[in-house]
């Protein structure tokens, strides 16, 4: 039988590619040498006026850690992850060694099969609540990362994420500088190796709901559709601050997104409010007493959307000597 991957490594770094990025930039490149692999930001592809701190860059690379990691496990090895951000090199993130080897668990295999499945639904979710139990799960994979979950119900809090969301919406809409970065990465053709292409935009919305959708991820050419009227959103929170919290912020999300496909459902995220000044400092003073608050997902149940592609591994691997120091996790 025919293996589609070379070895173990090359399987985990293709899952790494796999992961969510802003506007599917993928902010991240590996320097390999032998069993040791270098973890990168890449400066070039960070959004300068959405993310001009790398915030959700970052969180994107500890999301490809997560897959990388997990892969590993699968396959019998045992990574050994330094996260590294300091403030002298703030973009090497994380030196991995696979030195070990272990058994891996039934529910880590599950939640590896999730990573070629997870996609980013925009599209209307269907009028089904999230059971108790699964939100409880979903819970369970936030602090098995360390980190943790708050479940916006309908409430005052709700209402004011809900309205800063809209508010950083309305900034974005009228400010040329982000449309303009909106635009060179979205709209692109179904073959495009980055960016996000029509087929993964979303129908627009026949009535405006409490959260917004994103205007630039909407495809204007297909029939307004209804969608969930207060959807069910999710904060993503860790302690800490810094490059260090938000790759942590990262590993803490993607647990709960291969979480949410394994049990079957769907999830997107709601970034707006992050990504102006005025709406970001808003959203923090409320999250404060809870943590540092890394993204938002709406989480409930919708069609299974076509994935979109990504940069070929050979694009953001490099073979060849790495250097580095740092907390393991
Ligand atoms: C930190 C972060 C923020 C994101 N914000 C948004 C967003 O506000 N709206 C949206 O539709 N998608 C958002 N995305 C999803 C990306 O556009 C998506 O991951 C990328 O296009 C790749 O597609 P995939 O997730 O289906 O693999 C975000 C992803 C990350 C990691």
């Amino acid at each position: 039988m025919s293996r589609p991957f070379a070895t173990e490594l090359d399987q985990a770094l293709t899952a790494a590619t796999r992961a969510p990025s802003p506007h599917n930039t993928q902010p991240w490149r590996f320097e390999v040498d032998g069993d040791r692999v270098e973890l990168w930001l890449d400066h070039d592809r960070v959004l300068t006026v959405a993310d001009p701190d790398a915030r959700e860059a970052r969180l994107s690379c500890g999301a490809a850690l997560f897959n990388l990691r997990l892969s590993l496990r699968v396959n019998g090895k045992d990574p050994r992850v330094r996260l590294l951000p300091a403030p002298g090199s703030p973009d090497l993130l994380a030196e991995i060694r696979i030195d070990g080897v272990r058994r891996s668990t039934p529910a880590e295999r599950e939640l590896a099969e999730a990573i070629f499945h997870r996609h980013t639904n925009r599209r209307p979710f269907l009028d089904q609540q999230v059971p108790r139990g699964l939100q409880a799960a979903l819970n369970t994979a936030a602090l098995t990362e360390g980190g943790r979950l708050e479940h916006l119900e309908p409430s005052a809090r709700y209402d004011t994420v809900a309205v800063l969301a809209r508010r950083a919406e309305f900034l974005q809409a009228t400010d040329e500088s982000f449309q303009a970065e909106s635009a060179r990465w979205t709209r692109r053709s179904a073959g495009s190796a980055d960016g996000v292409p029509l087929t993964a935009a979303a129908p627009p919305a026949r009535h405006a709901g409490a959260v917004p959708q994103r205007g630039s991820h909407a495809n204007a050419e297909l029939p307004a559709r209804s969608y969930e009227q207060q959807p069910l959103l999710v904060a993503v929170l860790s302690g800490g601050q810094g490059a260090l919290a938000d790759l942590r912020g990262g590993l803490v999300m993607q647990s709960v997104l291969l979480t949410a496909t394994s049990l079957g459902l769907a999830t997107s995220f709601v970034s707006q409010p992050f990504e102006t000044t005025e709406t970001r400092a808003a959203l923090e003073a409320l999250f404060r007493d809870s943590g540092r608050v890394h993204t938002l997902l709406r989480v409930g149940y919708g069609y299974a959307t076509p994935p979109t592609a990504r940069r070929p591994v050979t694009e953001v691997v490099h073979r060849g000597a790495a250097q580095t120091g740092g907390p393991s996790t």
